[in-house]
């Protein structure tokens, strides 16, 4: 056994709420491991914190109107806030806005900077000038050059996972103004990965017990080759660049969230009045660091944190990182802006955490994308929380109250089938505790379960209620080994219902600390008093579900109806006739000039072909004279001759009109003259 667990869970961007897919990525199956760890009495700390820099913060706060701070303050304050009503454990949520985040982050820089680690690179990056700004990540999208996905970023596309930096997009456009950028110079710091490559393979070597999705994804990284990546930004949000001329500089927002989880643990050793302590937890060989995260986090945190981490070489790296895969809601992929999630704020105001906590758990998408359904959740609440579980809890107690007043019964002569029932759980405890070990969650949960089905399969068997009339030993003996299974299940039980399981010890009048150690046959001593159950899993009625259905279906509606309302509603139809009597061609801007008094307009001269024609277009607010010479553009080219502002213009330049009032020309690669039909 080691002597010590350090276990982090994915820093949730503070730019939105905490939704079932967050929960099933890292959240739960890091609550699942470090509870049952707790309960065995190992020395564990467990992590998280919010992630506050990057693009995705800036683009939410753009969007909102507001500042990026607000945003980050809102979102801390109540995804930590929803953490802690689901149950979710942390010893520590920090936040990568701290002062010692900061402070921890540029150290780690300044070191990598010093020891000659980084490559210094001026090049080429794409720049927005109507924005002023550089255009890293999320800040540009583009067509993905692997599947030729449209709408992918600049960082990575979403469509098949490949990841990218902006220049390689095609076709790219600022996120900001939607114009196509230009490219401009910049000087970056680059962490050279490459040469990382073999201590990266070495180290990956030695990890045993990795699951096969993560060492697959991170092979074909490695064989790929690994290239150099920039830890820099040209943004003014986030961790300050600590260099001279690095104004406007400030580190990559996932060379500092990873460092996030060392500043969270320096602020909780503070906390706990030690502050030295957090060395031990990163810096000493005995300590097992274990990342939970999503698939989507994994290159980062078994490549690019662990080189971070080794060119460091102060720091222990990952003895394993469990990552699962996504979780998919009704049989489609999550989506939080089309509104296809379950906010688990939302969940609280009409279901116990602890279900939730169940029944995902059974379904957690440790090696494949799993579904959650709540038909599933109905399902699985009524016929193994309620029927099996709740059921055997409730007749063992209430029996034992009715008719052993509230005592427990001894064991009086017991049959070899009364000591096989009570062997099942020590047998159960060592497989549950095999399955967490190996990080198999859904496993450890579903061999809880089953003690509850051999003690409920027991119970219904030895038919006590016959017994108690005629055969009070071998009652006495049914219930004894109930009752020992019932308070083997409120431990084995915990990481799991934590709030059930708690109540549950209070019947059995053994809340005084529990551990994993003294989970026996034994528990409970002979004529001890319990008291009777209440009953601990209320069945879900089919109205209950419908209910959830409905919402989920009416909020993914009102999404689609308020990205509609964005659009033009359709004119009138027309006939073809009347479409006919319009003459469109493809034509060629060959020279532009702004006219005298008219601050809208421009003197366009368009090339058709077959002869020159002088347009006026009311487009000078969005196009210089210069920047459109060599356009190309379609043409209403038997549009009656009409003077505007003393200056006649033949014709019309066709423009598409996006939601925000931008114009974009309707172009086409076809020779000027060309008909448009
Ligand atoms: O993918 C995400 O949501 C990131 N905010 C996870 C960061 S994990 C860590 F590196 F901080
Ligand atoms: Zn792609």
């Amino acid at each position: 056994m080691s002597k010590r667990t350090l276990v982090t869970s994915a820093l949730p961007y503070a730019n939105g709420p905490i939704h079932l897919g967050h929960l099933a990525g890292a959240y739960l199956p890091a609550d699942l491991y470090v509870r049952y760890k707790r309960l065995r009495g190992e020395d564990i700390v467990h992590i998280c914190g919010s992630d506050e820099h990057g693009v995705p913060i800036t683009i939410a706060a753009e969007k909102e109107g507001v500042s990026p701070q607000d945003i980050v303050d809102k979102f801390h304050e109540q995804n930590k806030q929803i953490f802690d009503d689901f149950g979710i454990d942390f010893d520590y949520y920090g936040r990568t806005s701290s002062e010692v985040h900061h402070k921890t982050s540029q150290e780690f820089f300044t070191k990598l900077y010093e020891d000659g680690v980084f490559v210094q690179k001026t090049e080429e990056q794409l720049y927005d000038p109507k924005a002023q700004m550089f255009l890293p990540d999320r800040y540009v999208k583009g067509t993905c050059p692997n599947c030729g996905y449209e709408e992918a970023y600049g960082d990575q596309c979403e469509s098949c996972g490949t990841s990218l930096s902006p220049t390689e997009l095609k076709n790219p456009k600022s996120a900001i103004t939607g114009d196509t950028p230009e490219t401009k110079e910049t000087t970056h710091w680059y962490l050279p990965l490459g040469d990382f490559q073999e201590r990266l393979e070495k180290w990956l070597e030695t990890r045993e017990n990795w699951k096969p999705n993560v060492m697959g994804q991170v092979k074909s990284w490695l064989n790929d080759g690994l290239a150099d990546r920039a830890v820099t930004r040209d943004l003014t949000w986030g961790v300050p660049v600590p260099l001279e001329d690095a104004d406007g500089k400030v580190l990559y927002v996932w060379f500092d969230a990873p460092i996030g989880y060392i500043s969270a643990t320096k602020e909780w050793a503070a906390q706990q009045g030690e502050p030295e302590k957090w060395k031990t937890y990163w810096q000493d060989e005995e300590t097992d660091l274990i990342h939970f995260i999503g698939k989507d986090n994994i290159v980062f945190h078994c490549i690019m944190f662990p080189a971070t981490l080794m060119a460091h070489g102060d720091y222990v790296l990952p003895k394993n990182v469990p990552a699962n895969e996504f979780l998919n809601l009704e049989g489609n992929k999550l989506s939080t802006s089309r509104g296809w999630a379950v906010w688990l704020d939302e969940y609280l105001e009409d279901f116990d955490a602890d279900l939730m906590r169940y029944v995902l758990g059974t379904n957690l998408p440790e090696t494949k994308d799993s579904d959650f359904s709540w038909e599933d959740f109905q399902n699985k609440v009524n016929s193994e929380l309620a029927d099996v579980l709740g059921n055997f809890i409730y007749r063992t107690t209430s029996f034992t109250e009715n008719y052993f007043d509230g005592k427990v019964p001894e064991l009086d002569n017991p049959t070899d089938k009364d000591l096989d029932t009570l062997k099942e759980i020590t047998k159960q405890k060592e497989k549950i505790s095999k399955a967490y070990e190996n990080f198999k969650l859904r496993e450890a949960i579903t061999q809880t379960m089953n003690l509850a089905r051999i003690g409920n399969k027991y119970f219904t068997e030895m038919e006590p209620w016959q017994t108690r009339k005629n055969d009070r030993t071998t009652c006495g003996n049914t219930l004894h080994v109930c009752l020992q299974i019932t308070a083997a299940l409120s431990v084995l039980f915990d990481p799991i219902l934590p709030n059930k399981m708690a109540e549950l010890r209070k019947e059995l009048n053994i809340d005084d600390g529990s551990s994993w150690d003294a989970i026996s046959d034994s528990i409970l001593e002979s004529n001890s008093s319990i008291n009777k159950g209440a009953i601990l899993f209320e069945k879900i009625e089919d109205e209950q579900i419908e209910e959830q259905l409905n919402k989920l279906k009416e909020r993914a509606a009102d999404n689609e109806d308020s990205a509609k309302e964005n659009y033009e509603p359709l004119k009138e139809n027309m006939e073809f006739e009347d479409f006919m009597k319009m003459d469109l061609r493809a034509g060629e801007i060959i020279a532009a000039s702004a006219i005298e008094k008219a601050d809208k307009l421009l003197k366009i001269t368009v090339d058709l072909g077959f002869e020159e024609r002088i347009i006026v277009s009311g487009i000078a607010n969005d196009f210089d004279p210069d920047e459109i010479v060599g356009q190309k553009v379609s043409v209403v080219a038997n549009l009656a001759p009409k003077k505007l502002m003393g200056v006649e213009s033949n014709g019309m330049i066709l423009m598409a009109e996006e939601e925000d009032g931008s114009l974009k020309f309707v172009d086409t690669d076809a020779k000027p003259g060309s008909v448009i039909k």
